[in-house]
């Protein structure tokens, strides 16, 4: 029979960080991945860091190819039509945010746990986990290879995002969800062209929401809302184009958005959920395995960090004989959730269009007052850029 001290579902970046800090502090972990290596490191997801998740990647020697290869962006842009502003985090008493694609995190993490010798099995299936309100919790899968395997562990973390088997392991009754969904989705592109801007512009137009968003000096990255379960197959080249145009305000002031070739698109739902308590029995969960917030204010990833940053020396501690930073995790990590969750909501319910004309105006007014009010936009300037791992 194999044991190992912590089973890992899921090889995202909650998971390979946790393997990660785990071994810092000596406890031997085994990450299992449905996914190959390849997929995993291509998934095309969100890219903004917070300065405290920054600071946790440099902490644990993650951090170089971020400082040489990212960027440090100052605030973002705010905009309707006719009205551009820019909120400067700095300024306003917050941090600064790096602008670093989770693709690359994820690689760098794979890289350093490749370096480190740590066990992953990618290309598993038939993950399920066993007696984890026990203290000798189990995990069988099918080797790629077609082989049935055990693990037996003094501990599982379940990494395996919003459609994993972990969450789904807790008793009904020892569970309790909340969950929003929202009646719009985003069309996202990635362009092989230069950004037409130097920071994020977040906009907010009758016609939807519309974003810009960059990867490099080369590739940019861009976001429509549009009706949830969109076609891609009704979304030209040109239609995308046009309509991000519009929505972007090209033309005004002399600002101009350069079109390019379009990499990648894709729809992404909107939704909010958030399963308490993060805990059950030997079984913990961290990121998007335990909570799912809307893109706007891109903290999925930094609130995958933030539980795991929590989570390892928790682990740690309990294998060493103390159960109480475990026995915190879940209310710890759980205040940033809701504060995130509540972030997310916000920033979501505030750009996006709802086709009301009094939403319209409460939306615009509330936009006048975060760019026109210095106590309005340190608050969002807070939360979007200034938040501790453990609040
Ligand atoms: N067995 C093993 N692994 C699984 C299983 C399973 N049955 N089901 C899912 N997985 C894997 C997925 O293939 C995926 O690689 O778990 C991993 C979960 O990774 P993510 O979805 O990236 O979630 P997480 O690591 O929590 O990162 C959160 O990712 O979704 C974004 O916006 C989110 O940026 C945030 C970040
Ligand atoms: C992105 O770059 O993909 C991105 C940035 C900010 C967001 C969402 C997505 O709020």
């Amino acid at each position: 029979m194999s044991r190992t001290q912590v089973v890992i579902i899921g090889a995202g970046p909650a998971g390979l960080l946790l393997s990660h800090l785990l071994a810092a502090d000596g406890v031997e972990s085994v990450v299992l991945e449905t996914r190959s290596r390849r997929y995993v490191e291509a998934r095309v997801r969100a890219g903004i860091l917070e300065s405290s998740t920054v600071g946790l990647l440099d902490s644990v020697g993650l951090g170089e190819r971020l400082h040489r290869e990212g960027h440090e962006h100052r605030g973002i842009y705010l905009q309707w039509p006719e009205e551009r502003h820019h909120l400067d985090f700095v300024d306003l008493g917050e941090s600064s945010i790096w602008l670093y694609g989770q693709t690359e995190v994820t690689r760098d993490l794979g890289r350093a746990r490749e370096a480190a010798g740590q066990q992953i099995s990618y290309e598993i299936s038939d993950t399920a986990l066993h007696d984890v309100g026990t203290d000798r919790p189990y995990v069988t899968w099918t080797g790629g290879d077609g082989r049935p395997e055990r693990l037996d562990a003094d501990v599982v973390v379940g990494c395996d995002g919003s459609f994993g088997p972990s969450r789904g392991t807790v008793p009904a009754g020892s569970q309790q969800t909340w969950e929003r969904t929202y009646p719009y989705a985003w069309l996202g592109i990635l362009a092989d062209v230069a950004p037409s801007t130097d920071e994020l512009i977040y906009a907010w137009h009758p016609d939807g929401f519309a974003m810009h968003s960059m990867r490099s000096e080369s590739v940019s990255r861009l976001y429509l809302q549009v009706p949830p379960g969109t076609d891609l197959a009704t979304w030209s080249d040109d239609r995308i184009w046009d309509a991000l145009a519009v929505r972007l305000g090209h033309g005004q002031e002399g600002w101009e958005l350069t079109p390019g070739p379009i990499t990648d698109r894709s729809v992404l739902p909107m939704r909010s959920f958030v399963a308490t308590p993060m805990r059950y029995g030997r079984l913990f969960l961290a990121g998007d395995a335990a909570h799912i917030v809307p893109p706007t204010g891109a903290k999925g990833l930094n609130l995958a960090v933030a539980d795991v940053a929590l989570l390892a020396p928790a682990v740690s501690a309990l294998l060493r004989g103390d159960p109480r930073p475990a026995e915190a995790y879940s209310d710890t990590a759980l205040r940033r959730v809701w504060r995130c969750t509540h972030f997310s909501w916000w920033m979501t319910t505030m750009l996006h269009s709802t086709g009301d004309p009094f939403d319209d105006q409460l939306q615009l007014s509330q936009l006048r007052r975060v760019c026109g009010s210095e106590h309005a936009a340190a608050e969002l300037a807070a939360n979007y850029s200034g938040l501790p791992i453990g609040l």
